[in-house]
């Protein structure tokens, strides 16, 4: 098993992170070893869907290690992650009882995992909480590094907390039943990962995409090889992504070196706006990333050098993710003029994250990148339907 352990800077929390295919096998164990010895009742958080493919048999491995299970699904998708959802799950903690020196797993995608992480931050001022993550996206990014919300009618993930799991289970055979669009955004995060964490992690990213396109990806599961690479990867990026996380928790406002948190917003600013421009409707989160990562990464040739064959070899790896859904028709100032929105945004100024090289990201304040330049970056990375 790869294994990664976060330890979390000043504070008295550390946990791990298991990545190898067929670990849902051991979850009740796992479950065990994490939670604190008296735990007695996990509340399993998932929706239909989930369940219905890994939910039976982690139940049943939970049970066998002693725990009574309690299973609370929620809505599937975006729109589920919201008060009423929160409302609902935080009566179901209640009505079972559940107690502090018990736990709460969470089984699925980002969207769950944020609001359980919530939930569970805020019942009993906080409880124990585990992550089982089964979409790409959540395995190399979510699932890791404690930021839990929901969202409100004043933007997306407006009210949450930090709350870190005390473990993270990734089985990435799990990915087998995911559809091919959720497989293109999780990749489209993790080359923003790549971009902007080393040379390295991003070469590695190509090169896996190089050899197993998401699209083919499935024909590949029973191959060992094809296993291994996955695992390094996915821990590869967990390993970047706890790195930064552990000296940056709480993504502190006043930094603005390369390490900070803030770089993992790469791409968000304008990724963001999509999504708000097109009512959430037309883009999976990663694929509105896709866009933005190209588009920031076009400004920073004209803002932070960052010179044409990098941004060559950049774009052409963020088409190696697959197709993204056509943007051709979006109107660029209504996109412009999104960017208020984005919660990243403090007072009259907002933060780009930018490219100096692959794997050398620079935050710039938004007042140091002429309007022109944004404009024809947009132009240009929107007007481009991306095809492989
Ligand atoms: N907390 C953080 O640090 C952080 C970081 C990035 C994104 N996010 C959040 O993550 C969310 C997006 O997460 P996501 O991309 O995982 O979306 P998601 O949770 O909506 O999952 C995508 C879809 O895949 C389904 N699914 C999940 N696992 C499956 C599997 N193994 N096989 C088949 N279908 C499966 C889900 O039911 C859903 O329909 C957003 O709300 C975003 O804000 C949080």
């Amino acid at each position: 098993m790869k294994k990664v352990n976060i330890a979390l800077e000043g504070a008295a929390h550390e946990y791990s992170i298991g990545v190898e295919f067929g670990l849902l096998e051991s979850a009740g164990e796992w479950a065990r070893a994490a939670l604190p010895a008296e735990a007695r009742k996990v509340i399993l958080v998932t929706n239909a869907k989930v369940f219905s493919l890994y939910g039976g048999p982690v139940e049943t491995k939970l049970s066998k290690a002693g725990f009574e299970v309690f299973v609370w699904k929620m809505g599937d998708g975006e729109r589920f992650k919201n008060f009423s959802s929160l409302e609902k799950a935080l009566s179901f903690f209640g009505e079972t009882r559940i107690t502090r020196s018990d736990g709460i797993i969470a089984l699925g995608g980002g969207v769950l995992g944020d609001l359980a992480g919530f939930a569970a931050a805020i019942y009993q001022r906080g409880i124990p909480f585990l992550q089982i993550p089964t979409t790409l996206l959540a395995m190399i990014d979510s699932s890791v590094g404690g930021k839990t919300a929901v969202n409100t009618a004043f933007g997306k993930n407006m009210i949450g907390a930090f709350h870190q799991p005390s473990a993270v289970l990734i089985d990435p055979a799990t990915l087998n039943t995911l559809d091919r669009r959720e497989l293109t955004a999780g990749f489209c995060e993790a080359v923003k990962q790549g971009a902007v964490g080393s040379r390295s992690l991003f070469e590695q990213t190509a090169d896996f995409l190089r050899i197993y396109p998401p699209a083919k990806i499935l024909r590949h599961s029973a191959d060992e090889r094809f296993r291994d690479h996955l695992e390094n990867l996915l821990a590869a990026h967990v390993r970047f992504k706890a790195e930064i996380v552990a000296g940056d928790e709480r993504e502190s406002t006043n930094r603005s070196d390369g390490r900070s948190r803030k770089i993992l917003n790469f791409g968000h600013t304008t990724a963001h706006a999509l999504e708000k421009v097109t009512g959430y409707k037309r883009f999976k989160h990663g694929e509105a990333v896709g866009y933005g990562i190209m588009a920031a990464a076009e400004i920073s040739k004209t803002v932070a050098n960052f010179v044409q064959d990098e941004l060559k070899l950049f774009n052409d790896v963020v088409r190696l993710t697959g197709v993204l859904p056509a943007a051709d028709d979006i109107d660029i100032k209504s996109v412009i003029d999104a960017f208020v929105f984005d919660k990243k945004a403090s007072g009259a100024s907002l933060n780009w994250i930018l490219l100096e090289r692959i794997g050398t990201p620079k935050i710039v304040d938004s007042s140091d990148i002429p309007k022109s330049t944004i404009e024809s970056a947009l132009q240009k990375v929107l007007r481009h339907t991306s095809t492989p």
